[in-house]
């Protein structure tokens, strides 16, 4: 970007390694691609059937800025089910244009000038270039395999300065598929409080969890007060072309998220929203048929990929695998552009997901099992030449 009326803070900001990547495949055939961060599942019939019955009764007008009434409470009751935390429909959630709008948000309504920002990495594209276009800086704090892509609480505070703000976790992880444990994010609600942090919790992938449980960080004690809950449909009900999702936070806090939404937004999609109250009331069924089969893919992939030569780390939760590349001999650029040439595999270099993904490569498992398997006889042909 070179144009001489751009700001500087948007040709600072690299493009996504993950874009790059995929205009390429996208000028392929027969290409399997695991590198999709999106369910591959069509949005289940009866939300379908919400979405569409309501543009036949026409309503098809802008909604309250914060969201319908009855989806923010119905979102609040189940975050009041799921995790026991508590709070006002009225006055502490916004209802936004996907988890995307909701970082913005709270980027924007948080930080000013010159702010720090620690984001534990590998983590989602977007985490450092939100709190560089809200005026931040981000600070990132590299997880490693050894320690199971778990936050490290000693680390996390060596890299707090008098100029952080605030903390910015993603779990279930993406790309790594880590779950913090309890006592990691106790460890982390100790230093938010010691330091005076606010903390960003994007849990999109909350419900697709496999044999553990999901954390809640605001439903530790203490911590609701200084945290903003992200949370989404895009991902747990395959809704990503609606959307939708939510930014939770005390009302204090939640006023400032919710006046830059009502600037720049003004209401989330109405149909959206509708669907989405089918979808949080009504779902589960749905949700947990979705889940186990991510499940059984996960089996499938993880148990491939270590049969096959790249050592890989055990997802607790999401739809990715981080399987090393590093018995390759090539760093995970070449190793990614290289299975695409040679075999046709898409996967995404870990580097695109900050430092701590040098090395590794993100493998999708929102895809059909037999294409699966499929890949996978690719790959091990791929590694017999090159492992
Ligand atoms: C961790 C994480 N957060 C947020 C998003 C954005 O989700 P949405 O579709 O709700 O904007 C994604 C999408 O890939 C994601 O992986």
């Amino acid at each position: 970007m070179s144009s001489r009326y751009l700001a500087k803070h948007v040709t600072g900001l690299k493009p996504s390694g993950i874009r790059k990547f995929f205009d390429i495949v996208a000028t392929m055939d027969d290409v399997i691609s695991l590198g999709i961060g999106e369910p591959d599942f069509t949005t289940p019939d009866s939300i379908l059937e919400a979405g569409i019955h309501s543009l036949k009764a026409g309503e098809t007008h802008y909604t309250s800025n914060a969201g319908i009434y009855e989806l923010r409470e119905a979102v609040v009751h189940h975050l009041q089910n799921l995790y026991d935390v508590s709070y006002d429909p009225a006055s502490e959630i916004v209802i936004t244009v996907g988890v995307s709008e909701a970082l913005y948000l709270a980027m924007n309504a948080i930080l000013e000038p010159g702010d720090e920002v620690i984001i534990p990495t590998p983590c989602f594209v977007s985490y450092q270039a939100e709190v560089i276009l809200a005026g931040g800086l981000p600070v990132e704090l590299p997880s490693r395999v050894e320690e199971n892509f778990q936050l490290r609480p000693e680390k996390l505070e060596e890299a707090i300065t008098p100029k952080t703000k605030a903390i910015f976790i993603g779990y279930p992880n993406n790309p790594t598929g880590a779950v913090a444990s309890r006592e990691v994010l106790l460890e982390v609600a100790k230093i938010a409080e010691k330091h005076n942090l606010v903390v960003i919790s994007d849990e999109i992938y909350d419900r697709l969890v496999y044999g553990v449980a999901h954390v809640c960080f605001a439903a530790l004690p203490r911590m609701k007060e200084r945290t903003i809950t992200l949370g989404g449909f895009s991902k747990n009900y395959a809704m990503t072309g609606w959307r939708v999702g939510y930014a939770c936070a005390p009302a204090d806090m939640l006023v400032g998220l919710n006046r830059i939404h009502q600037f720049t937004i003004m209401s989330a999609p109405t149909t959206a929203q509708i669907a989405a109250i089918e979808a949080v009331k009504n779902g589960e069924e749905q949700v947990e048929a979705m889940r186990s089969e991510y499940d059984r893919r996960r089996k499938l992939i993880v148990g491939g990929l270590n049969q096959l030569g790249m050592p890989t780390f055990e997802p607790k939760g999401a739809f990715y695998a981080f399987p090393s590349i590093i018995p390759s001999g090539m760093d995970d650029d070449t190793f990614s552009m290289k299975l695409l040439d040679e075999e046709r595999v898409a996967v995404v270099p870990g580097s695109a997901f900050g430092a701590g993904g040098e090395g590794f490569v993100r493998c999708s498992y929102a895809t059909a099992y037999e294409k699966i398997e499929e890949a996978l006889e690719r790959m091990e042909r791929f590694m017999r030449r090159h492992g």
